[in-house]
């Protein structure tokens, strides 16, 4: 049985389909550093680093930071992206993290406990790696509804051709599971981490195109072909042209847990 979903198979794409604007991720950043205490002398661990959207700004500041995850492809995908000396990355499964119990100051965990069948145990081990005085991110981005996308979304649900998420169904679940491991949760709110996604329907067309998706991923060529089609045709019927720029509100809504 298949126990995560690694990323290596869609590491090319992932960065173009995924657009959370450079000033949000440093904000992003800056509200971690300044919640946790954050600084030179801190270790910071981006768990399922991907690309490293959020370990890269990180290291930047001067914060060490440690990203771990199982594809090899998202990580050279970091790399090509010349991180700074203090920026480590170890190929390693989150539900049996290689780090030390109690030496890290802060963890983000962003968009990878609903890939993860065993997340509960990667919360765990994210709360044996923390010190005493550490914070556990949870990060989400949400909003973001463009029309072409909800209506490929629909459309693939209702014939029941969207993979079932393997882990985490919901934030809702996640929290309820860290209070139950003693975690105090509290919701960093700030303006700087809600923006306006503003895209073409083309270029929402593109992304779909792209599947990287982890939903998406069991849709055959053949049905991703004729939903493109009907997506298409929705899109011309509804707004006239491909071309039209679609404007939307998203936010980051970020956890901060204290165990
Ligand atoms: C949706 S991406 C998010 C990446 C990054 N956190 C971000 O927000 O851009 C999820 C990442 O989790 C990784 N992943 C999935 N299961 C994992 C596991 N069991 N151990 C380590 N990494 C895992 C995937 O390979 C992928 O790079």
């Amino acid at each position: 049985m298949i126990q995560y979903l690694s990323f290596d198979r869609v590491a090319d794409d992932y960065d173009a389909t995924r657009f959370l604007p450079e000033p949000v991720r440093e904000a992003v950043v800056e509200q971690m550093i300044s919640t946790a205490f954050l600084s030179g002398k801190d270790w910071f661990l981006d768990a399922g680093v991907g690309t490293g959207r959020f370990a890269l700004p990180m290291a930047r500041r001067g914060v060490n930071v440690l990203g771990v995850d199982v594809a090899g492809n998202m990580m050279r995908r970091l790399f090509q992206k010349h991180p700074p000396a203090n920026l480590y990355v170890a190929r390693a499964d989150l539900r049996r993290l290689p780090v030390r119990s109690r030496s890290i100051s802060a963890v983000l965990v962003a968009h990878v406990l609903h890939l993860i069948a065993d997340w509960r145990w990667v919360l765990r081990e994210c709360q044996r790696v923390l010190r005493q005085d550490g914070v556990l991110f949870l990060l989400y981005e949400s909003g973001k509804r463009f029309p072409a996308r909800e209506y490929y979304i629909q459309l693939a649900g209702e014939r029941g051709l969207l993979r079932p998420t393997l882990g985490a169904q919901s934030t809702d679940e996640v929290l309820e599971f860290v209070r139950d491991l003693g975690g105090a949760v509290t919701l960093i709110e700030h303006s700087s981490l809600q923006w306006l996604a503003r895209r073409t329907h083309r270029e929402v067309l593109h992304e779909l195109d792209k599947r990287t998706y982890s939903q998406l991923w069991d849709i055959t060529d053949e049905a991703h072909h004729e939903l493109m089609e009907q997506t298409r045709r929705y899109v011309r019927e509804q707004f006239g042209s491909e071309e039209e720029m679609y404007t939307t509100e998203a936010v980051v809504k970020l956890y901060a847990v204290r165990f």
